[in-house]
């Protein structure tokens, strides 16, 4: 979603923000802008990508002085008002008399129309549809030469969710930033600070950084900062070293960051085992959960919460937890989870599942199984996220940074952890240590099986080349392997932009099969598991209507290469045990999506309309 960019230092602000915008574009945006302070404030907003940014600033600064050592900078993605220059942040106090107040904004003000309103009353005229440009002249009415002061007061009239950063004209030693429930982190440098909503725009120049609390404000000059609550109480933040460097969000020799990330799954689950498993003692070691292993112990139930690919995970994971902790299970898309009523009595555990941590569905759900007295848990990759900071407890994934928008080593990230989680109560209530200790030598053997599944790739893009007409495709699959087939779907969708419908495949019979047609593509995860016979038969099904198979395989698995025609395909992945097949098994249809995407010329790392994190309801 939107990115914040913004600099106080001894360099010049302009490449420092544009280099971080680009770090941000993954995250998805319609327009951009920035804002720099030399004597005057200077600012410039386009639609579209941050090239036209760029273009438009090559031709100003022919005349205008862009040259600051302060600025801030923004990627939108529009909520309150279409795509457009004027809609594009920052936003100013441009009341007749303002005073030079540039302000960016990711989130939502939700009483906007009120403040508006008053404002209004007051003089103030608006030249956009957004909620921010509210900010930024409520920002100005209560500004009295102090700058952190109004920022502060301004936000205590506001509802909502906020990251935001300030600058003013009057103030051109001051940058004022603050959060409450969209994330921000400032990066400390020697005589400079560069602030973000991300960490990856902040690596190029310091790995010491804070994340900043809910309700926060940090006043930066050049050489100090102070941090306060918005009712100017003084907190100190703790200072941590960013856990990755630059060359994890580099995209090296790759095309995509997709594919980088597809390809560097097997480092990505090596580094998420690492230290975790002892497979000679038959023990799951996980630190951040142990201080809670009794109730985990005696839980009697527990809910998984997330959203998309987070929530294919947790799938998977209702069946991990079933087969080996032989606690009762559900998955709940986030979403809908907050706004039931949901009964929570007394031994369960509700446990969050996301990439990011800022999936504002999946956070509110997380607080609404707390506040209704579960023990909460988070299943989380980036550290210090906001689901991180909500849970009692938790477990990384450590899968390093995703950049590409189509989740892909998280997922497998995500399905490990479940696995580990659920091995670790399975040990503590039934599992023997020589069942675990086998089970926990298949799991370290996944990232060399995976290492051969992604050499299939060459096979995959050819398979899936000769069905790229094709508007319609089906994934089907069964027990552990039917969330893999949503996925596969969902992978398809969002980068290729052509229609997938993923299910279990007995469902196919109740109404989906009217679909097939003569030449439907329709994707098999049919491995060798206590459900392959009745895979088979709904090849069959499928075959005798007309539609194309394509199957993954249990190498070795002739009967599968037989039923299938000769110009029909089948990826061959290694035999594991059926609960651990979906950590294989995916990986061939997520290379399917990304070669479908690449074949149809869309842009992989950029999808449509698509967020790296939805951080909006
Ligand atoms: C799909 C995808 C999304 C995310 C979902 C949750 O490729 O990336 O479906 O999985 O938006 O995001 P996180 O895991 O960050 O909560």
């Amino acid at each position: 979603m939107c990115g914040i960019v913004a600099y106080i230092g001894t360099k010049p602000a302009l490449p420092i923000l544009l280099e971080g915008l680009k770090r941000l574009e993954y995250r998805g945006y319609d327009s951009a802008g920035l804002a720099v302070i030399n004597e005057k404030l200077h600012v410039a907003k386009t639609v579209g990508r941050v090239r036209v940014l760029e273009d438009m600033l090559e031709q100003r600064t022919r005349t205008e002085h862009f040259d600051g050592t302060l600025g801030i900078a923004h990627t939108r993605w529009a909520t309150h008002g279409e795509p457009s220059d004027r809609n594009a942040h920052p936003h100013s106090d441009n009341k007749t008399n303002g005073h030079g107040i540039a302000l960016i904004h990711n989130g939502i003000i939700e009483n906007y129309a009120v403040l508006k309103t008053w404002l209004q009353d007051r003089g103030h005229t608006f030249n956009s549809d957004t909620d921010t440009e509210v900010l930024a002249h409520l920002v100005g009415e209560l500004y009295d030469g102090d700058l952190e002061t109004a920022v502060q007061s301004a936000l205590r009239e506001v509802t909502g969710a906020y990251a935001i950063a300030v600058i003013c004209e009057q103030e051109p030693g001051v940058l004022v930033v603050a959060r409450k429930g969209s994330p921000l982190m400032v990066g400390v440098g020697k005589d400079e600070y560069i602030v973000a909503s991300d960490s990856s725009a902040i690596v190029a120049h310091t790995t010491q950084a804070f994340t900043l609390d809910d309700y926060t404000v940090a006043k930066l000059t050049r050489d100090s900062f102070r941090t306060t609550t918005v009712d100017n109480v003084p907190i100190t933040p703790q200072i941590r070293e960013l856990e990755f460097d630059l060359e994890q969000i580099s995209l090296g020799a790759y095309e995509h960051y997709m594919l980088k990330e597809i390809m560097e799954q097997p480092q990505a689950l090596r580094l998420c085992l690492k230290g975790r498993i002892d497979t000679r003692a038959g023990q799951v070691v996980l630190g951040g959960i142990a201080q809670f292993a009794r109730d985990l112990v005696k839980a009697r139930r527990i809910i998984f919460v997330g959203q998309g690919t987070a929530m294919h995970a947790a799938l998977v994971g209702e069946y991990l937890m079933e087969d080996l902790a032989k606690i009762p299970t559900e998955v709940e898309f986030a979403s809908e989870f907050r706004y039931r009523n949901p009964i929570i009595e007394e031994g369960t555990i509700i446990i969050a599942i996301s990439q990011s941590g800022e999936t504002a569905d999946t956070l509110a759900a997380l607080q609404e199984g707390k506040q209704r007295g579960a023990l909460a848990l988070g299943v989380v990759n980036v550290v210090g996220s906001s689901v991180a900071r909500e849970t009692d407890a938790g477990v990384y994934l450590r899968v390093g940074p995703e950049i590409g928008v189509a989740s892909t080593k998280a997922f497998l990230g995500q399905v490990m952890v479940t696995a580990l989680l659920a091995t670790f109560i399975g040990r503590r209530r039934f599992l023997s240590a020589d069942y675990v200790s086998n089970l926990l030598r298949e799991l370290e053997a996944i990232p060399d099986h995976i290492d051969k599944v992604v050499k299939l790739s060459d096979q995959i893009r050819e398979a899936t080349a000769k069905y790229i007409e094709r508007e319609n495709w089906l994934f089907l699959g069964r027990g552990h392997n039917y969330p893999v087939a949503l996925e596969g779907a969902l992978k398809l969708k969002e980068i290729s932009y052509i229609h997938a419908e993923g299910m279990p495949a007995a469902e196919m019979k109740h109404g989906p099969i009217a679909l097939i047609d003569d030449g439907m593509p329709a994707v098999f995860v049919a491995t060798k598991n206590s459900q392959y016979e009745k895979v088979i038969s709904n090849i069959e099904e499928v075959r005798s209507r007309g539609g194309h198979i394509i199957a993954v395989a249990t190498e070795g698995d002739k009967h599968i290469r037989k039923l299938c025609q000769a110009d029909e395909d089948v990826f061959y992945v290694p035999d594991i045990p059926e609960p651990l097949q979906p950590m294989l098994t995916v990986v061939p249809l997520q290379l399917m999506a990304y070669h479908a995407a690449v074949l149809r010329g869309k842009d992989v790392d950029k999808p449509r309309n698509l967020a790296k994190s939805v951080t909006v309801e």
